[in-house]
């Protein structure tokens, strides 16, 4: 395993669809034990592949109930809202308001190709949301309410 280099806002590849995974190859596998170890280097709470310059569909969060590797996840249903922090490892230093889905109920695969649904509310249903945003290219900052701000370094 080892670290990969975080894309960061202007780079064309984080506004790109990604592809599903149709097998989980050890070179996918790779990929997520990479986006792990990176993610973790870098004290955040998700990660997905394009921000490391790879288009496939496989996202790694952990908010600090151990690690949830989510390939090809798909958001099935969403329930209400809640407004608050965000950041990104793309977006260093910054944060913003976001709205989320308070709750949502979410289809993936494990790195083994199991087939999964979650659900999940509060930090996990933002932490999904917001990484399954960036498989379609989308960023936090597009839909950030107010002003971006910044954050002291270091803090995580
Ligand atoms: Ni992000």
């Amino acid at each position: 395993m080892a670290l990969r280099t975080i894309r960061t806002e202007g780079d064309e590849i984080l506004r790109k669809k990604c592809r599903e995974v149709k097998e989980i190859t050890p070179r996918v596998k790779e990929l997520i034990g990479d986006m792990l170890d990176t993610m973790y280097e870098a004290d955040g709470v998700g990660l997905a592949a394009p921000q490391v310059g790879v288009l496939k569909r496989v996202v790694v969060i952990d908010v600090g109930e151990g690690p949830l590797v989510m390939v090809n996840p798909e958001i099935k249903e969403t329930f209400g809202e809640q407004t608050g922090d965000e950041g990104c490892l793309s977006v260093p230093g910054m944060a913003g308001q976001v709205t989320r889905p308070q709750r949502v109920v979410a289809a993936y695969c494990d790195e083994n190709g199991d087939e999964y649904e979650i659900e999940a509310e509060d930090l996990l249903a933002r932490a999904i949301c917001h990484e399954v945003d960036h498989l379609d290219g989308k960023l936090y900052v597009d839909v950030v309410e107010g002003p971006l701000r910044s954050v002291e370094s270091g803090e995580d």
